[in-house]
């Protein structure tokens, strides 16, 4: 039987949820993974203080397309009344939850007492939180890490802060802040916050298959998980997570699917950027969706040249020529 979590008003299947990734989780990545299966997806992080100046970039990080819900549009911000107004002018693109960013390590957002600063500071995450809550009528979350450091998890307490402030639900990435991307994600503060609130808990960090999203769920008990770095070229994680869910099998993709997904991912990249604009940024994708691939490694260079889709489209096809007649692929043995 499906099983849901609700976020105030909004019902979201339990499968797997798609992460903010900045400079990733685009338009067209967010609209991939939906239809893969993705079971709610969140904006790029979009900057309260950009957002208040009406800075015309930042409002197009906000649009919302109906194929995209349940939407959760991400700010980050350090002043309450800041960030707050700029909640209440995101409400003309009608998100289904506003999300605050409480966990980003880069020296740009967190040098400025926003995203993992507040890790710092419960109090002044609570308040944002409170003022969030006053200025809209739409379930507010959060997302944090672990702590700032190995010296100060504080998960728990910054958690329960929040709570007390009436937020909607936490995402916890089980990193700490000096961490960044490296290292482990620790699962046990995963569970530990779960424990100690009762607004639904999104467990995040290194679920890199359908299997991981199962421990994450059974050994945190948390309400949904969510899948960043996992999802690169790698869509299939939301359909085989929705899959086991719903009892299907699941096999895995073909060298053929993943290259035909690719080029129809970057058809809609194309579609909101344009060809030239969009290619550039597809090349990263077009290297992830051949990593681990039998004789990648003489085509990933290539990647990073690609300038339009025919380009891409040759190179899918030469690819797949080349493993055909050099690779016994079926066994994964090249050569
Ligand atoms: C390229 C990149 C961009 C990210 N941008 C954001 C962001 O805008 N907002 C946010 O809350 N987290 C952001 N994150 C953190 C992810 O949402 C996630 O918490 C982290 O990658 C851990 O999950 P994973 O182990 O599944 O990758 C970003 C991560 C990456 C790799």
């Amino acid at each position: 039987m499906e099983q849901y979590t609700q976020i105030g008003n909004v019902r979201i299947k339990k499968t797997a949820v798609l992460a903010p990734m900045a400079s990733v989780s685009d338009t067209a990545y967010r609209l991939l993974n939906k239809e893969f299966g993705a079971s709610l997806v969140y904006s790029e992080m979009v900057s309260a203080k950009a957002v208040t100046y009406m800075d015309k970039k930042t409002f197009e990080l906000c649009k919302i397309l109906p194929q995209e819900r349940p939407f959760a549009l991400q700010l980050f911000g350090s002043e309450p009344q800041t960030v707050a107004l700029a909640a209440k002018l995101c409400m003309q693109f009608s998100p289904d939850i506003i999300d605050i960013n409480m966990g980003c390590p880069v020296p740009k957002v967190a040098g400025n007492g926003c995203g993992s600063a507040l890790m710092k500071n419960p109090h002044l995450a609570a308040k944002i939180i409170c003022a969030c809550k006053e200025s809209v009528d739409i379930p507010i979350t959060a997302k944090i890490r672990a702590g700032w450091d190995d010296n100060s998890i504080n998960a728990v307490e910054m958690a329960q802060a929040l709570e007390a402030a009436g937020v909607d639900a936490i995402a916890v990435h089980g990193r700490t802040k000096t961490q960044m991307y490296s290292g482990k994600s620790d699962i046990n503060i995963i569970k530990s916050v779960k424990q100690a609130v009762s607004v639904p808990v999104i467990g995040n960090g290194d679920v890199k298959c359908a299997q991981d999203c199962i421990d994450m769920y059974s050994k945190t008990g948390c309400d949904l998980v969510m899948v960043a770095r996992g999802s690169y070229g790698n869509p299939w994680i939301f359909r085989s997570i929705d899959f086991i869910a719903d009892g299907k099998d699941f096999s895995e993709p073909t060298l053929e699917e993943r290259l035909e997904t690719m080029l129809y991912h970057f058809s809609k990249i194309i579609e909101f950027k344009g060809e030239a604009k969009g290619m550039h940024e597809a090349r990263k994708h077009a290297a992830w969706y051949i990593t681990g691939e039998a004789g990648a490694a003489k085509f990933r260079a290539r990647c990073y040249t690609l300038s339009s889709y025919n380009e891409a489209k040759a190179l899918a096809d030469e690819y797949l020529k080349y493993i055909k007649s050099h690779c016994s692929y079926k066994e994964g043995y090249c050569e």
